[in-house]
């Protein structure tokens, strides 16, 4: 299948309570594992890419290729997007001249005039070639130098204007933090969720900062109108987890336990049973 737009798979989503799971991609084993689970799971995903790690991966053109490739390659039925993630404005428009199907373009940090502005042109480009748009109100809290944001929680009625800018999804800060929660963390606001949820006429909404939200706060989330979910810390989590306990079994130096193939190979199943958990307890399985 070729890659889609996150546009159908999302609006089934909300129309029948549930959520896709955005699980960010950083190399070849990532995007991989995260394509085989989907498929073992029948259920539509969003791969996520941060610009950072589109870098990392040698620009966005190199990123669609190689999911292209696997997609043919690993036969993957399901539908698949492959979305940036935090975009900037000129990073947006890039992807959308590269390939990709979906885009995100983050313009919380302007004022609300002047992202909805750049939110609009953005949509007037990608629409024109059938790729859905994230658009972001409020702002995702994060740990930067030791420093821990409960972030900006969005105002239901700027979300109601960002929402009828023609976007396919919104992301709302609602009090959720990139990376892992720290131990005094208040939880979601989900007055604010639901009050968004019913101001924003449908639209599928978003929940960043997928690792480490309650299962139960996930679902009651789902129930209010969030039909996509970002994970990302968690699969480099386990992926690291594995691997160190590979190396610290001292595996690597068991005949050809150096092999790369091998060394890898704990991480990169990790991330499939991680994968595969979230799609269950976001009600995606069997949703392809
Ligand atoms: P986590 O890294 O907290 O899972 O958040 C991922 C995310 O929201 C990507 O946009």
């Amino acid at each position: 299948m070729k890659i889609v737009s996150a546009e159908t798979m999302l609006k089934n989503a909300r129309k029948d309570g549930y959520a896709v799971g955005q699980f960010n991609i950083n190399n070849l084993e990532w995007t991989k594992a995260i394509l085989t689970a989907a498929q073992a799971k029948q259920s539509p995903v969003i791969l996520g890419v941060s610009e950072g790690a589109a870098k990392y991966m040698v620009g966005y053109k190199t990123v669609v290729n190689m999911v292209e490739g696997m997609l043919e390659a690993l036969n993957i039925t399901v539908p698949v997007a492959i979305h940036l993630d935090h975009g900037s404005y000129e990073g947006a428009l890039e992807c959308i001249e590269a390939g990709f199907s979906s885009v995100m373009f983050d313009g919380s940090h302007y004022p609300i005039d002047e992202n909805l502005a750049k939110t609009k042109a953005i949509v007037a480009k990608a629409k024109a070639k059938g790729i859905s748009v994230e658009a972001e109100v409020g702002s995702i809290g994060g740990e930067e130098d030791g420093v821990t944001g409960a972030g900006e929680i969005a105002d239901p009625e700027e979300c109601r204007r960002i929402a009828a800018t023609g976007i396919t999804m919104l992301a709302a800060g609602i009090g959720n933090i990139h990376g892992t929660y720290p131990d005094n963390w208040e939880g979601l606001r989900l007055d604010v969720l639901k009050e968004i949820g019913e101001t924003t006429d449908r639209i599928p909404l978003v929940l960043h900062g997928g690792t480490g939200i309650p299962d139960a706060m996930v679902t009651e989330a789902i129930s209010y109108g969030v039909s996509k979910i970002n994970v990302n810390t968690e699969c480099q989590l386990v992926f690291a987890a594995a691997t160190r306990q590979y190396i610290e079994a001292g595996k690597d130096k068991v005949g050809k336990g150096f092999d790369p193939r091998k060394l890898l190979k704990p991480g990169y199943e990790a991330i499939i049973r991680v994968v595969q958990e979230k799609m269950d307890l976001f009600g995606s399985s069997n949703k392809a």
